[in-house]
């Protein structure tokens, strides 16, 4: 039965993990997938992590199902952790969070829910978003639509992206990325994100914001400027936030659904209809990712020690921006890329085309997505230079 099966190409992202482990070049640099990487381009377990691991491997008595929203304490400090302690969304009982496992599998929760009570409803996505966005909605069998959101010219293309927001049905998805854009790197300015809010508002839509940067871009509090802002001025928000990146939890797929509804009684019936849709799935979600997140979040002492280490975390990718910036100066072509400083989280958009990052990948091993982007925090002093001379190289 099988012989009719084609063979399909690999993920564009996670195929660079592969090919990337068989070059055999010494010089090889990967800016392929958003993992964070230290100076020595080695992706670390957080201390706070290590901590927390120990402290669980001590005190955890059961590895019996936790049902299928997960770990109630789990949803409270994530709700904390992105709405902002005191928000008055959870004070009136308006959020449910259903873990999830990673940021992806919170997509695909909201996609099957959108899929079995929203019906007729279309998602409309920024152009480009990350290609899995496609992925997963496509196999939900939810019908999208793109909104502009970067200009031939590599810039945010912030007036694109709202003529189109203004032309979208009553009652559409709009799936909005929170900070840390990615691909593209480009992220809304406070006054940008109010903008939206009232189109958002006045078009009566949707809004799915993907949140699984928090911290990457500017710090905690003002990553979660554009989801709060949704959350505390609209009835009816969703909300996928990961732990992947800023627990740096990637394998133990640590994530969640937010829900804020109306009312503390419709947010009771959209949870069960939640319950419904991870059971359908994969019926309870992998706890110890989730486990090592509330235990540092319900420390003071471990949840410090956490913010530093995202703040310094942070920091490194920024300075790495301009450090790219810098590095192209003596080819002149630090204007060129000027817009990498500017950029903000893991990603940037260079700029670099297709044929421009095949020749990369060919005569020089640096490993980035096809479409140009860069996995910042895959670069390292020592391989800046290095890879600055191929840019240079490569570009026109
Ligand atoms: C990425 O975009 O590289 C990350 O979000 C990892 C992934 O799953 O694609």
């Amino acid at each position: 039965m099988f012989e009719k099966i084609e063979r399909v190409p690999g993920d564009a992202i996670l195929g660079l993990i592969e090919a990337y482990n068989q070059d055999p070049n010494p010089q090889k640099v990967d800016l392929g997938v958003g993992v964070y990487r230290d100076v020595n381009g080695h992706t670390p377990i957080m201390q706070a992590v290590k901590q927390a691991e120990a402290h669980l491997l001590e005190t955890e008595a059961t590895k019996s199902y936790i049902g299928s929203h997960g770990d109630p304490r789990y949803g409270r400090v994530v709700a904390d952790l992105v709405l902002g302690t005191g928000s008055a969304v959870i004070a009136a009982n308006r959020v449910s969070v259903t873990q999830a496992p990673g940021g992806t599998g919170a997509l695909r929760l909201a996609a099957d829910f959108i899929k079995s009570n929203l019906p007729g409803k279309s998602l409309w996505l920024s152009d480009p978003t990350w290609p899995n966005h496609l992925g997963i909605f496509e196999a939900a069998g939810i019908a999208m639509h793109r909104y502009p959101y970067v200009s031939a010219d590599n810039q945010l293309d912030f007036d694109g992206m709202l003529a189109t927001l203004k032309t979208i049905p009553e009652g559409d998805v709009v799936l909005l990325h929170a900070c840390c854009h990615n691909p593209s790197g480009f992220d809304l300015n406070q006054d940008q994100w109010h903008q939206v809010l009232e189109v958002v508002k006045s078009r009566g839509l949707l809004p799915l914001v993907d949140f699984a940067y928090q911290g990457f871009g500017d710090g905690l509090e003002p990553d979660a400027f554009g989801v709060r802002l949704m959350a505390e001025n609209l009835d009816e928000v969703l909300i996928t936030s990961s732990c992947s990146k800023n627990f740096g939890l990637y394998r133990e797929r640590t994530g969640g659904l937010m829900v804020i509804a109306r009312n503390a009684e419709q947010m009771e019936n959209v949870r069960s209809q939640m319950a419904i849709v991870a059971r359908e799935n994969y019926s309870n979600p992998p706890s110890h990712g989730a486990a090592v997140v509330t235990e540092i979040l319900e420390s003071a002492e471990l949840a410090s020690v956490w913010r530093a280490e995202l703040t310094e975390m942070c920091a490194r990718i920024n300075g790495l921006r301009t450090d790219l910036v810098e590095s192209l100066k003596p080819y002149g072509l630090d204007q060129r890329f000027a817009h990498v400083a500017q950029q903000r989280g893991m990603f940037s958009y260079t700029g670099l085309t297709t044929a421009q990052v095949k020749r990369l990948r060919e005569e020089y091993s640096i490993y980035m997505v096809g479409s140009g982007r860069a996995n910042v925090a895959g670069f390292t002093g020592e391989n800046l230079p290095y890879v600055a001379k191929a840019i240079a190289a490569v570009v026109d």
